[in-house]
Formats: structure tokens, sequence, C-alpha cells
């Protein structure tokens, strides 16, 4: 939520409020919002005298570190990179170097000589290339440390909710090696929650389910503490593993994973029949039988069809965690619904599907894919009062 209001002065903090989207006051300097303005991060910009100057040079970070993209945002200048979570490598005799990470490595994609070697460094939410994760967050924080800045930043750093012990330590290592003076490590369903906008600190269940890349996950919270934070292996990975499986058993012809990412985004529905998306997708790919390339056209409804599958695992995951709750909170979500976010959300009609599978109103965000990033900023700059979301490493 956005708070707008430059009363005094010219210097500029960014902060947030935890009160529900739409009212609320600075947090900080107690200013009641006058009209809310959202940036891309969801920041919230109003006048804050020597607070507001301390926190344009501040080296206070928070990442959204995805299978898929990572966002990182700076407290006092908001979300300043969004890049996919990729890193060309070279192998010189021996070792490997870096070509590059994020956009420009995801550009060499299948136009990489042999030499180059492209890595997603991770794999369903964990770090699976600790080298690659680490040379990737190292740029990523270079260009995210202040000018003005002299100390290392003090980063706080999503994990799924489901990341081991070790996994945990793994991330928490990689980070402090990848230039940062303190560490912070929070579930990412909770802070999708927060970033989100749901009235987490009030005395009822709140629940999100975040749909990623690799992992979906679920929390719930209430009165500003976590009652259940769980994840399952099935997210937008699965969806396009999913659409590669329909069109090889349906069409037998063979479609690489950034095709059928496409085909998702493009024509992806998960409503039978189509809902609102109308148009038809032509794929071109490999025929299995005889290995020359042949061209198909998929409906919205093979689409949908093809996508039964992982959002059946979901929907099986949605009401296990249902269960799993105290009878009170769980009407709690009966009533108010469900929040997805996550690129996954993005599906058309998945909130309309999930909401007739699960039983329960299912609502997507504006941004959905910035709620991990805005709530974990929300932490970092409320660290006093949110600390003990915090997980130890
Ligand atoms: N418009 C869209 N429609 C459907 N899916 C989309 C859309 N845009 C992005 N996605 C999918 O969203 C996923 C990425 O989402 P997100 O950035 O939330 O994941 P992540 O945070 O990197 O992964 P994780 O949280 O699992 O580690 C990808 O699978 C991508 O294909
Ligand atoms: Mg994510």
């Amino acid at each position: 939520m956005s708070c707008a209001n430059k009363l005094r002065g010219t210097s500029l903090c960014v902060s947030r409020v935890r009160s529900p989207v739409g009212t609320g006051s600075c947090a900080r300097h107690s200013c009641v919002e006058a009209a809310a303005r959202f940036g891309d991060g969801g920041e919230q910009i109003c006048d804050g005298g020597l607070i507001g100057v301390a926190s344009v040079f501040s080296d206070d970070i928070a990442i959204d570190l995805g299978t898929v993209n990572t966002l990182v945002y700076v407290v006092g200048r908001g979300i300043i990179l969004d890049e996919p979570s990729a890193v060309a490598l070279k192998t010189v005799g021996g070792m490997r170097e870096v070509v590059a990470v994020g956009l420009k490595a995801k550009a060499m994609l299948g136009r990489t000589p042999e030499t180059i070697e492209l890595i997603r460094p991770l794999r369903d939410g964990v770090i699976a290339d600790f080298i690659a994760t680490e040379a990737m967050l190292r740029q990523f924080i270079k260009r995210a440390k202040s000018k003005f800045g002299f100390r290392r930043p003090r980063i706080l750093i999503c994990v799924p909710a489901s990341a081991t012990p070790v996994e945990r330590r793994a991330v928490y290592e990689t980070v402090v090696s990848s230039g940062s003076r303190q560490v912070f490590i929070v579930e990412e369903p909770v802070a999708a929650a927060i970033g989100a906008g749901m009235p987490v600190d009030e005395p009822r269940g709140s629940m999100v389910v975040d749909i990623g890349g690799g992992t979906t996950d679920i929390a719930v919270l209430s009165l500003g503490g976590v009652m259940q934070a769980r994840s399952l292996r099935c997210a937008g990975n699965a969806f396009d593993e999913a659409i590669i499986r329909f069109v090889r058993r349906r069409h037998q012809l063979l479609i690489g994973e950034a095709n059928a990412e496409r085909i998702k985004i493009e024509a992806g529905t998960a409503l039978v029949g189509g809902g609102s998306r109308a148009v038809d997708i032509h794929i071109r790919g490999r025929d299995l039988r005889q290995g020359r390339p042949k061209s198909i056209v998929l409906t919205p409804s093979n689409i949908a069809e093809a996508l039964d599958g992982p959002i059946d695992s979901i929907t099986e995951f949605i009401l296990r965690a249902l269960e799993d709750l105290p009878p009170n909170v769980a009407a709690d979500i009966c009533e108010t619904g469900v929040c997805l976010t996550g690129g996954g959300a993005l599906i058309v009609g998945l909130d309309t599907e999930l909401a007739r599978r699960v039983g329960v109103p299912f609502t997507v965000p504006s941004g959905p894919m910035h709620c991990v990033i805005r709530g974990s900023a929300t932490i970092v700059e409320e660290l006093d009062e949110r600390r003990h979301l915090l997980l130890t490493p």
C-alpha cells in the first residue's frame, strides 16, 4: 500500500503499512494516507525527514530468490531488479567462469556454443548449483548497492516453506558469501501473504497459495504469526511439463520447455471450454515418428485438459492444508477465501477452477508475481515488529 503524503521537505522514504489495502497510515510517520498510490513494488512514499534521508542510502535489501525469477528490493528505492534466475558459464582450463546472469543469460538460451553452459541454479525453490547461485547473487547485490553505502548490506531472503534446515543453511551461507553483513530468512508464502495485503495481523485466519515456477507454497497467518506453512513441488514448471506430455501423447510431437511455457502464457487456461480464451495456438515441433518438423493447433480446451493433472495435485494439497487447520481458522478461510499469488496465479481461470474444486472463493491480488518481494520488503522495513517471522538459518 502506498502513502503518497509528501507534506514537508523533499526527502522520500519508502515504508509500508500493515493495514488492509486501500486504507491506513504510514507505519513510520503516522501520516494518514490521503490517496493510495502504488509503485511497481507497491512502495509507499511519504515525507519522512531524517528517516527518509537514511532510507535513501539504506543498505537493507530484500531478495525473492525464485526458481524462475529473482527480484531485488532496496529500501528507499523499491524493486530495482526483476530478472530470470539464470547463469551462463564458460569452462576455461577446467575452471567455470561466469559469462552472464539474469536477462542476458536467458537471452542466450538455445544459442550457446558448446563451451558455454546455461544453468538454472535453483530447482524447486532451493539451490541446486551453489557456485552459480552465488555468482548470480553477487552480481545482483552489486547492482543493488547504493553508490553512497560503504557497508555490506543486510539482506532478507525467502525460502520455500518446505526447505529443510540444510537447504536453509545453504541459502544463508550463499547469501553471506555473496557479500552481505547480516542475513535474515523468511518463508516465501509468509512474505506473499503480507505482500498481497492480507489482514495478517487480525484475529482471523488468512490463507495464501503462492504458485511459483518450482513450488506451490501455502501459508496461514493470524494475529501476525504463522499458523501453517508448507510447500509442494508442483507449480509452473509442472504445468509446462504437462503440456509437453499432452502434445507428445495426443499429437506425437516433441516440443521443448520454452515452447511449452509460451503456450501456457499465450493460450493457457484452467477452464475446460476455454473461458475467456478463444484463440487457438499454432505449434511447431518434431514429429516423433518421422523425425520431421510438424505443425499442430491446440485449442484453449486442450490446454485445460493438459493442465488437469497438476491442478488436481494442487487442489489436493490445498484441501489437506485446510483439513489440518483448527476448525475456527478453516471456517474463517471458507468465509473470506484464499489469496492466489505467484506467476501461476496468472493462468486464466485458475482462481475460478480452484474455487470450484476446493469449494472456497479464490482471489488474485494485483501484481501477483510481486507479492513475495513486496512482503519481504515490508518485513525488512519493519524488522523489529516482524522479527518473530524470521527463521533460524
Ligand atoms: N501470464 C502468465 N500465465 C501463466 N503463467 C505465467 C505467466 N507469467 C509467468 N508465468 C509462470 O509463472 C512461473 C514463475 O512465477 P514466479 O516468478 O512466481 O516463480 P518463482 O518465484 O521464480 O518460483 P518459486 O517460487 O517456485 O521458486 C513460471 O512457471 C512462468 O511460466
Ligand atoms: Mg516464488
